[in-house]
């Protein structure tokens, strides 16, 4: 399966390995950076690990736009509405996930072994919008940066937020903006791989329970 022209992969094994940060159950040359074009046949055919990526955070009570009831289909649709936005390249969706077989012994000549592999685990994702107003073509906005959570802590976040600041600086984009939850894991990530704070605007949001406001703390980071 591929996404997005050849040159949009990106294997980054030596990083992983250098920080060794990849727990032993992943293999780091399976694992690969994609922009997906969500017009893709590709794209719909992994809209169904992303929705569950989604419902995850939602079920685990992370504010993330919607509340409860929130289904596995709402969070498909939240996906596949992404789809004319991308389409006309002003949205890209970059996701972790395991590589093909064939992307894999392209990458890693080291493989001796012939590993028989099912379709491709996505691991993680995120969503950087272009921001479209005349005044801030060179801006853009970080959304949606999930790992799954049986694959946190090995480095994949940071990875995906490397690979999105990349696609960011092809745009020509020059400032990213950002808010998350204040207090969550979120903010400590978004604090160690290097963005700024700019503030908190309290009880800002509703969490997805719908009982409790959440406050945001806004991020910037200068590319
Ligand atoms: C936030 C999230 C994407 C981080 O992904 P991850 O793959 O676990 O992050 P990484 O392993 O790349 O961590 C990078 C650094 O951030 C730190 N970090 C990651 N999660 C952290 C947490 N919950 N608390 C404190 N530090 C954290 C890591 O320790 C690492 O620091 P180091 O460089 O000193 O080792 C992940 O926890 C997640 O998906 N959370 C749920 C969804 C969410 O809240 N998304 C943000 C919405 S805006």
């Amino acid at each position: 399966m591929t996404f997005g022209s050849p040159e949009s992969t990106i294997v980054q094994e030596d990083t992983m390995i250098e920080n060794g940060v990849i727990a032993d159950n992943l293999n780091p040359s399976h694992i690969s950076l994609k922009v997906c074009p969500p017009s893709s046949e590709a794209y719909r055919a992994i809209v169904p690990q992303l929705a569950t990526l989604l419902k995850s955070c939602i079920d685990a009570n992370i504010t993330m736009n919607f509340i409860q009831p929130f289904s596995i289909e709402d969070a498909s649709a939240f996906w596949l509405s992404a789809e004319e936005n991308v389409v006309q390249k002003k949205q890209f969706v970059i996701i972790a996930q395991e590589s093909s077989e064939d992307e894999a012994d392209d990458n890693d000549s080291r493989h001796e072994q012939h590993v028989q592999r099912g379709p491709p685990v996505i691991l993680g994702c995120v969503i950087l919008y272009l921001a479209q107003l005349p005044n801030a073509k060179h801006r853009a906005e970080v959304g949606k940066l999930i790992v799954g959570r049986e694959h946190r802590k090995r480095g994949i976040g940071k990875m995906l937020v490397d690979r999105m600041e990349d696609e960011a600086r092809k745009h020509g984009r020059k400032i990213l903006v950002l808010d998350t939850e204040t207090g969550s894991g979120a903010e400590l990530f978004y604090e160690r791989v290097g963005y700024s704070k700019a503030g908190v605007i309290p009880d800002a949001t509703l969490a997805p329970d719908g009982k409790q406001y959440t406050s945001y703390t806004y991020f910037y980071k200068r590319l």
